[in-house]
């Protein structure tokens, strides 16, 4: 136990979206994951309500942390430090995720971390399978985010490589399984129905993968359209709709543009560890399919558990204790909430002591189209 002793315990608060995440960790090692989810109070609107997630939030926060600590046999007194996802994500929620990290870290006198939520996505895949090879190449499929990111210490550089030019991979499951009536959220109900279904019965369009076409970007807002128009077509012929066979034709379509862009970009950029994080990467299809062509190209995989790849609190003190192992400056106590976070910063300083105005002033401002699809949830509604 001694040496494992003298590895940051620290524990996280994650936030960004509907889950109310705890966890808390010695250094790579988890210890509690404890989660509040408002997913079913959000699930007859067809998507996230911002304010219904905030208010979740602010009831489940002090329980789930008193139920991580619990969990994990840990006095508050005895962390390291605390850990927070600033951004990115809905701003209400992230709020209420950050002044409750605030409050707990000024009341212990403990030091404080305002972390990336994409970063965080990658670094927990260390609870699973260690330490993170450096350079590592990110797929990063969730809710609000699709990219492939280019990482060679999880702590202070991340590159983006590519991104989606508008729909999240996780919205376009949501919004497919809106039109074919499964319920919210979409992906794992689509990801079930696929398993008896003929993935290639219907041959929907695979965006961004002409020879011209940018080749780390992604594009399912085609797709999208197309699989809404077949069922359409389907439906107003008074055709019955093979649920099963558009549910595993529609996610061969997408699995088979990200894993190939995917390896593609590890090939190119001479990188041979890829990981795949957010909640997409839960996908059983996605994992098959990833391992399959990885092992070909001679990569190494690596995907966390299903229940680390949606939102937790375990992935934000995961990467708390990389930012304390790796001696960071804290973050300061006036550190404020960003939605639109970029992902090249995997923690926030703190706007004190301000030496750099434009940057703070972007910070609290900004809302380019820039990151609008990295918190692009709220197109669920649309
Ligand atoms: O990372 P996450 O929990 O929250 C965000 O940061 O967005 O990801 C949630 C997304 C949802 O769009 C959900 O439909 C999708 O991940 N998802 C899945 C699966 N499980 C969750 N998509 C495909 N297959 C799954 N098994
Ligand atoms: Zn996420």
């Amino acid at each position: 136990m001694a040496d494992s002793r003298d590895e940051p315990l620290v524990l996280g608060i994650e936030t960004s979206c509907d889950e109310t995440g705890v966890g808390i960790v010695r250094g790579t090692t988890l210890l509690a994951d404890a989660i509040a989810s408002s997913v079913d109070e959000h699930a007859r609107f067809g998507g996230v309500v911002p304010e219904v997630a905030s208010r979740a939030h602010l009831e489940a926060m002090v329980p789930t942390i008193e139920r991580a600590l619990a969990q994990a046999g840990v006095s508050a007194r005895d962390l390291d430090g605390i850990s927070v996802t600033a951004g990115p994500g809905l701003a209400g929620a992230l709020l209420v995720g950050v002044s409750a990290a605030k409050a707990y870290a000024y009341a212990l006198d403990k030091p404080l971390y305002g972390v990336n939520h994409l970063a965080s996505h990658i670094c927990v895949d260390q609870l699973e399978h260690g330490p993170l090879p450096e350079p590592t190449m990110a797929l990063l499929v969730s809710g609000g985010h699709s990219s492939l990111l280019l990482s060679s210490d999880i702590t202070s550089d991340v590159r983006p490589m590519g991104a989606t030019i508008d729909d999240a991979a996780g919205e376009a499951f949501d919004k497919i399984a809106r039109v074919l009536h499964l319920g919210f959220p979409g992906g794992p109900v689509i990801d079930r129905l696929a398993r008896e279904g003929d993935p290639e019965a219907i041959a929907f369009p695979r965006g961004l993968t002409g020879p011209r076409d940018p080749a780390y970007d992604f594009s399912f807002s085609g797709l999208k359209t197309a699989v809404a128009r077949w069922i359409e077509a389907k439906r107003s012929a008074g055709e019955e709709v093979p649920v099963r066979d558009v549910a595993a034709s529609f996610q061969e379509a997408v699995t088979d543009v990200l894993t190939r862009k995917a390896v593609r970009a590890c090939k190119d950029q001479g990188v041979d560890h890829l990981m795949i994080g957010g909640g997409v990467a839960a996908n059983s299809r996605l994992r098959a399919m990833a391992e399959e062509r990885c092992e070909r190209a001679g990569i190494r995989l690596r995907v966390p558990r299903p229940g680390l790849c949606t939102d937790n609190g375990a992935m934000v003190a995961a990467l708390g204790a990389e930012m304390v192992a790796r001696n960071r400056s804290a973050s300061a106590l006036d550190l404020s909430a960003d939605s639109s976070l970029p992902v090249t910063e995997p923690l926030v300083p703190g706007a004190e002591p301000v030496h750099d105005h434009s940057h703070a002033h972007a910070h609290t401002h900004s809302h380019g189209h820039d990151h609008v699809h990295e918190v692009s949830k709220d197109n669920l509604y649309s």
